[in-house]
């Protein structure tokens, strides 16, 4: 019985999803929303409310755009610390969907009518917003990483010279058009297993960017599926590591490129 509820369960999310992002794995391993964890603190920033963490008056930062799930992920959280205490940058997580993440429970709000009122243009145009106050607060060099929603803001970014270097992990929705008008130094980190950005399409990318003269860096991360590099299990060795390896990725980018060298 139970296995049937959630059989339909998966096949009414596919449905609904059709259009929206990439699919039933983009809601895979929903977070624990508590808003306490992370060594930050929450502020302004830009009229948005964000998580920031690390050294505040650093010249160089780095925002991280989340997934539906929002910046009080447990986890995404915890990468923001990593990338702040790792390489001193100063990192800044915003909440893009003003305190109301997407919650699946909540068959009202269902993924549609969420992405009515939390679109990625909406998001893009609060990102800039964000880079404008970091701007006036003396930062000079900005990189930006995006999960799932927050991958398709990033590559709008991207495709400016908003930032220094963009990362897209798991992205959902970005297309070959707009890897096409893509200008910034970018990396693009995907899992196996991903029905919205599968691998064929990565090569797609790679071309395109190389064509373009694009420096980039685009890795498939063998044995995980979408959502692997902030929804992953933490009792799960395997799929820790897996995490660990793409943050690090991120990470050197953005010290090749944001970090002053
Ligand atoms: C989402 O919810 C709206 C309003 O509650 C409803 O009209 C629509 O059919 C739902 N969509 C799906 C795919 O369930
Ligand atoms: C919030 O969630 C984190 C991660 O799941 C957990 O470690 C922490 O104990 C939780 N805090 C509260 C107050 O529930
Ligand atoms: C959704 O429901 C499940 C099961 O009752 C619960 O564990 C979870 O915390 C709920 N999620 C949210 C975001 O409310
Ligand atoms: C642990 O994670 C890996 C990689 O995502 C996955 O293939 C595996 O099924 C997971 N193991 C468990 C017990 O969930």
């Amino acid at each position: 019985m139970f296995t049937i509820v959630l059989h339909l369960l998966c096949v009414t999310l596919c449905l609904q999803l059709q259009q929206g992002l990439s699919g039933p794995q983009c809601l895979e391993h929903p977070p624990n929303l508590n808003g306490t964890s992370g060594a930050g603190s929450v502020i302004k920033v830009g009229g948005l409310k964000a998580y920031v963490t690390g050294p505040p008056r650093s010249k160089v930062a780095i925002i991280l755009a989340s997934d539906v799930f929002g910046y009080e992920a447990p986890n995404l959280r915890k990468i923001a610390d990593k990338v702040a205490s790792t390489a001193g940058f100063h990192v800044v997580v915003p909440d893009f969907f003003y305190g109301e993440p997407y919650n699946p429970n909540n068959t009202q709000r269902n993924m549609t009518v969420w992405l009515k009122d939390h679109g990625t243009d909406k998001g893009f145009e609060d990102a800039k917003r964000v880079i404008a106050s970091l701007r006036n607060k003396g930062v000079s060099r900005i990189g930006a990483a995006g999960f799932c929603w927050g991958g398709k803001v990033v590559s709008e970014l991207a495709k400016g010279y908003y930032t220094k270097a963009a990362v897209l992990l798991h992205p959902s929705r970005v297309t070959l058009d707009d890897i096409k008008a893509v200008k910034t130094p970018i990396s693009i980190l995907v899992a196996q297993f991903d029905n919205g950005t599968p691998p064929a399409l990565m090569k797609q990318f790679q071309e395109v960017l190389t064509t373009n003269k694009v420096d980039n860096f685009v890795k498939i991360f063998p044995g995980v599926s979408h959502g692997w590099a902030v929804r992953y299990a933490e009792d799960n060795a395997t799929a820790v590591k897996s995490a660990n390896e793409a943050h690090q990725d991120m990470l050197n980018w953005f010290t090749k490129y944001v970090q002053k060298r």
